[in-house]
């Protein structure tokens, strides 16, 4: 028996981009069930319609980042499944400067990308601590180690993300719950129609990966000890060479990126 069999996944942000990339993968896999959760209940049934022929699956619309609807669907859950791996993997990203983004704007970047994910820790981890097993798969970005220009709010939220998994790895080892971050860089999914990016953003990327690149990443760390993977693996090195040499690398970021800026 492979170590996913028997498994129930819950994956956030499952209709769309990265989520939906995973849910097919574990369903390739031979996952007991898969419960994908987003907003939009007919995008859920749109991906589910196609995955319910390889897996057992179920959809949830639930908004993440408001904390009694988080706790509402755990109850619900949690009368006939037990969460044996939890996918953090909601998320947006909204384009523009400090001075111009709304307090609310970036309240609500927090809200989804960081609060969510607390959220839905807090209610499903009782039970993997109860059960003595469980992984929490927490899906960040290159974001969470290098602060972009014009992405703030964002790069917040992933850097707080990073922070609060790396203190949980510590304080889960030993009681049979794992937690890992996978930390990708620019993916081709819907993240870009945020209307913020007007457009004017992805198209100028050289090198933007494959969703299926990132679900790729998050199978394999069911089988992998590391804390934080990075898509691609090599990327690891411009985050060592931001922390080692960061008098050379931070004007390159911000050559790079400060053209974007109007
Ligand atoms: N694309 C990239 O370049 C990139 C790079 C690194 C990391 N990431 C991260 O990868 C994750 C997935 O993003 P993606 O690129 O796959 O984007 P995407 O295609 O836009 O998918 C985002 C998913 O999150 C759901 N979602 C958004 N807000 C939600 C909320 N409040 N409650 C529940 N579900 C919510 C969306 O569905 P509904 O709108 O229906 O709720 C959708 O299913 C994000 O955390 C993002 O930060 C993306």
């Amino acid at each position: 028996m492979s170590k996913y069999e028997e498994k129930t996944i819950l994956i956030t942000g499952a209709s769309s981009g990265i989520g939906k990339a995973i849910a097919f993968d574990f369903a390739k896999k031979n996952v007991k069930k898969i419960i994908m959760v987003a907003r939009s209940k007919s995008k859920l049934d749109q991906v589910y319609e196609e995955l319910k022929n390889i897996c057992e699956a179920e959809v949830y619309s639930c908004d993440i980042s408001i904390k009694e609807s988080v706790s509402k669907m755990k109850n619900e859950i949690e009368k006939k499944d037990k969460i044996d791996v939890l996918i953090n993997n909601a998320g947006f990203g909204i384009f523009g400067s400090v001075k111009d983004q709304t307090i609310e704007d970036i309240e609500s970047v927090m809200a989804t990308n960081y609060f969510g994910m607390i959220y839905c820790i807090k209610n499903f981890l009782p039970s993997m601590m109860k059960n003595r097993s469980g992984h929490i798969i927490n899906i960040a970005s290159l974001a969470a180690s290098f602060g972009i220009p014009m992405m703030a709010p964002y790069c917040a939220s992933k850097y707080a993300m990073l922070g609060f998994s790396e203190s949980l790895y510590y304080e889960l080892k030993g009681t049979g719950v794992k937690v890992t971050v996978i930390s990708p860089i620019a993916v081709k999914t819907n993240f870009f129609n945020n209307q913020s990016f007007n457009n004017k953003f992805v198209h100028k990327f050289g090198y933007v990966l494959d969703p299926r690149k990132v679900s790729k990443a998050v199978i394999n760390s069911i089988n992998s000890p590391r804390f934080e993977i990075t898509v691609p693996f090599f990327v690891r090195g411009a985050v060592w060479l931001k922390h080692t040499i960061p008098f050379i690398i931070n004007p390159i970021i911000d050559k790079s990126f400060k053209k974007y800026m109007p």
